[in-house]
């Protein structure tokens, strides 16, 4: 699995890629707004940071300009991935867009028809919110069981899995054993993925117990 990092914040994405597990990163205009920069500058500058795909979002709503604003973003830099909704108009969109070679991740995907039109628009990744679906009582989870198993029915179906709305580890692991190909993560849960306390408990054992070997 592919693990991107969900945030607009470059000190977060830093640290990630410091740590050398960081495939990818989405952004969204929330996430933007929350950065307090200008958009260009703080993509221009995750570009920089990361070797691999960087999701930037359009905030067009028809095709035409959705399809102007994925051509501008998409001559920034080679590693944008141009972020477009899942509307009619967007999966127009989309087909264009892909059809030029440039990668396009569909979002707001809520359920399995809708991940299958946007296989059909040519996706490069299909993004689930699963804590959105969870925070009303439905099941996120049931709904990458449902896209994984049904992409799976069609090889020519190329469209990666992308669970967006990450809200807890369990949320990645459990992915992942789905087979979805891509867990985009908030940064206090990449960190929260690392801990366990009998990892802290074993570790401060060991240096105990290396205090009593006798030295050379
Ligand atoms: C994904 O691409 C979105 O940016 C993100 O995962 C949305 O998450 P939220 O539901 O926590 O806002």
């Amino acid at each position: 699995m592919k693990f991107f990092i969900d945030t607009a914040d470059t000190s977060e994405i830093r640290t990630a890629a410091q740590l050398g597990i960081l495939d990818g990163v989405t952004t969204n205009p929330s996430l933007i707004a929350k950065s307090g920069r200008p958009f260009k500058e703080v993509i221009l500058e995750i570009c920089e940071l990361v070797d691999g795909p960087v999701s930037a979002e359009v905030t067009a709503t028809d095709t035409e300009g959705m399809i102007r604003e994925g051509r501008e973003f998409a001559s920034w830099a080679d590693n944008i991935v141009v972020k477009i909704p899942l509307t009619p108009d967007g999966l127009k969109a989309c087909k264009t867009l892909t059809d030029e070679g440039i990668g396009v991740n569909v979002t707001l995907c809520f359920s399995t028809n809708q991940a299958l039109l946007a296989a059909r628009a040519g996706a490069t990744y299909i993004s689930p919110f699963i804590g959105r679906l969870d925070d009303l009582g439905q099941s996120g989870m049931d709904l990458i069981e449902e896209i994984v198993a049904a992409y799976a029915n069609y090889p020519n179906i190329h469209t990666q899995v992308l669970v967006a709305s990450i809200r807890h580890p369990r949320h990645v692991a459990e992915s992942a054993l789905l087979g979805a190909h891509v867990a985009t993560i908030p940064f206090n849960i990449i960190d929260k993925m690392f801990q366990h306390p009998l990892t802290d408990i074993g570790l401060e054992k060991f240096l105990k117990d290396w205090e009593k070997v006798p030295q050379a």
